[in-house]
């Protein structure tokens, strides 16, 4: 099972964080789509195709007025809807003139494109990422460009045993890589679930300067997949041997949700976005600060061998590969991601 190079669409794809989002439009590229982002004075956010039509200038070049944006070439002034509502010396602004908008949905600090047809975003292919959002959580992002394709990211993502070699010093520690993995794929659904629990381990860096837990703890890592655009890893560390109690409460464990939202942006290059989302002390900005550091450093690590593994793949059409038995839910993502192209409208 190769993997797969085209786009799937009729999606949702992290297109911004909020955050992102200023006085300046935010140009971004999906699946080879190019897309201009502002914020209207109300705040709603506005996401328009990125060339006016008069002489294909990107609009992410011009300047937002008010609730319009205006292209930086000739000044051709556009609305939030797209419509084209002023051109210079023109009474009449001809209808042609207009520029696609694109359909937006906000989760907590992340804001989602839909793309396919603007007509017809389904709101219930939207991923449920309540602690995006909820009380009770604080959430830090982030986002990496990637110089790769955008099956790169996912083969790492479904693979954690890569943190032992890759992220050793930050979260990874040699069990990771020895633990044994249960890997299910719901079709219904379409997620790939991927669970690996340790037991009295050591605590890595990554935890032990965030949560205060010292070795042993007992670490769970269960990842959650919705491909292609949303990766969700629900992490519980606590103290060794202590488990949720029955009514599913759980007052010694922290609870950390790591979002990615895998992006593709051209057929070489990827968005990395990252969201942190933890139960465990929320009000304070030391660890709001070392993770931060710590998830860059970490997201840089696998950006760097990415980008490596890029140009390598750039070299072949089909390049060999051995899968093992870690590979079991890349695979299953790589199977369903194909089966989603093949649906492609
Ligand atoms: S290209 Fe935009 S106004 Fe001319
Ligand atoms: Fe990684």
């Amino acid at each position: 099972m190769q993997m797969p190079t085209e786009f799937a669409t009729d999606q949702w794809y992290v297109v911004a964080s909020l955050d992102e989002l200023g006085p300046e439009p935010l140009a971004r590229t999906v699946c080879g789509r190019h897309v201009v982002l502002f914020r209207q004075t109300d705040g709603t956010v506005v996401a328009l195709e990125d060339r006016c039509p008069h002489r294909g200038y990107p609009l992410s070049r011009g300047t937002v007025v008010g609730d319009q944006i205006q292209c930086g070439y000739h000044g051709l002034t556009f609305d939030g809807c797209g419509t084209c509502v002023w051109a210079p010396n023109q009474g009449t602004v001809p209808s042609k003139a207009n520029v696609t908008r694109h359909v937006v949905h906000l989760t907590g600090p992340w804001v989602w494109l839909w793309v396919g047809d603007p007509a017809q975003p389904e709101v219930d292919k939207l991923p449920l990422v309540p602690w995006m959002s909820e009380p009770g959580w604080k959430v830090l992002t982030g986002m990496e460009p990637l110089a790769a394709r955008y099956g790169t990211l996912v083969d790492n993502l479904l693979d954690l045993s890569h943190e032992s070699y890759l992220h050793a010093g930050y979260i990874g520690t040699p069990e990771v890589a020895t633990t044994p993995i249960e890997t299910s794929v719901d079709e219904d659904t379409e997620v790939v679930s991927v669970r690996r629990r340790m037991k009295a381990v050591e605590c890595p860096p990554f935890y032990s300067a965030t949560t205060g837990l010292q070795t042993p703890i007992d670490r769970w890592q269960d990842i959650e997949y919705h491909p292609v655009g949303c990766y969700i890893l629900h992490v519980r560390v606590a103290p060794a041997g202590i488990e949720p109690r029955p009514d599913g409460s759980d007052p010694r464990a922290a609870h950390l949700k790591v979002l990615y939202g895998i992006t593709p942006s051209t057929r070489g290059t990827t968005l990395d976005f990252w969201a942190l989302c933890r139960d465990f002390a929320r009000d304070d900005e030391a660890v709001d600060d070392g993770m931060a550091t710590m998830q860059t450093t970490v997201v840089l690590q696998d950006v760097d061998a990415l980008d490596l593994l890029e140009t390598r793949l750039a070299e072949m059409d089909e390049p060999p590969e051995v899968s093992l038995k870690i590979d079991a839910g890349g695979l299953a993502a790589r199977r369903m991601i194909h089966a989603q192209i093949a649906r492609n409208p």
